[in-house]
């Protein structure tokens, strides 16, 4: 599945300063394909949390269209965009995701008993094992550090092998070895199960990883570059 932002942009209304509205993502375009890790890198408050947010169904933009092969996404009903976005689209929210009251395996379960999907055990076995956090699974969330609970919401969104895996700063709370062992994941994700992985971040690292890399800047991609390696 190709996904296509045209034009897409965002503009926020606040009560404070001289202009009450501010354009934290000004008209986008761009691609993103299966077999690709795409990079968006950028300073704090450029609007790269509100573009991934347009780009993964979760924040209608205010101007353009984002298309999933030939479906206008936000043209969808609400029960028709949950519902692609459920099967198709795998998110690692920059925030925390943890359901405290289920353990780390059943959390890590959760999106497939939600959408009454099989479970899929051998994925989440798989890329706990990867990860480092296969000996956590039955913990609780309160139990584990941030970095482990940071690799959780990575393993659940991998291990629901989604076509387009989205994650906003998934390395922000990693050490160097874990933040190289997820990077690593992505690509083999991405290249290994041609599947489509794009990743906000703040870390050098990634860049060595990917095979497209943006850089955003007052809400306009300055610069697009090829793989780095
Ligand atoms: N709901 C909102 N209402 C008003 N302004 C907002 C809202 N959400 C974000 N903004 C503003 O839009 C700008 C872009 O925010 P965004 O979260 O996309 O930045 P970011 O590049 O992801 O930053 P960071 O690296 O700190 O996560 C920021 O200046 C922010 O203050
Ligand atoms: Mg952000």
């Amino acid at each position: 599945m190709i996904l296509k932002a045209e034009g897409v942009s965002r503009r926020y209304f606040r009560r404070t300063g001289c202009a009450n509205y501010f354009d934290a993502v000004l008209p986008v375009s761009l691609q993103i394909v299966p077999g690709e890790m795409t990079v968006l890198t950028g300073r704090s408050g450029s609007g790269k949390t509100t573009l991934l947010n347009m780009l993964s169904g979760l924040l209608m933009p205010a101007g353009g269209k984002v298309w999933v092969d030939e479906t206008d996404l936000y043209a969808l009903d609400d029960k028709a965009l949950s519902r692609l976005r459920s099967e198709r689209i795998g998110i690692v929210p920059q925030g925390r995701s943890a359901v405290d009251t289920l353990t780390v395996l059943e959390n890590i379960l959760l999106p497939a008993v939600l959408y009454g999907r099989a479970l899929p055990r051998e994925e989440a076995a798989r890329w706990m094992e990867r990860l480092g956090i296969a000996h956590l699974q039955d913990a609780r969330p309160a139990e584990l550090s941030g970095g482990e609970l940071r690799r959780m919401a990575i393993v659940r969104a991998l291990a629901q092998d989604p076509e387009i895996l989205f994650a906003d700063e998934p390395t922000g709370d990693l050490d160097d070895e874990n933040t190289r062992l997820v990077l690593s994941a992505f690509r083999d994700y991405a290249h290994n199960k041609k599947k489509a992985v794009f990743m906000v971040t703040h870390e050098n690292d990634a860049l060595l990883y990917a095979d497209t890399v943006y850089r955003m800047d007052g809400g306009r991609i300055l610069s697009s570059a090829g793989r780095t390696e």
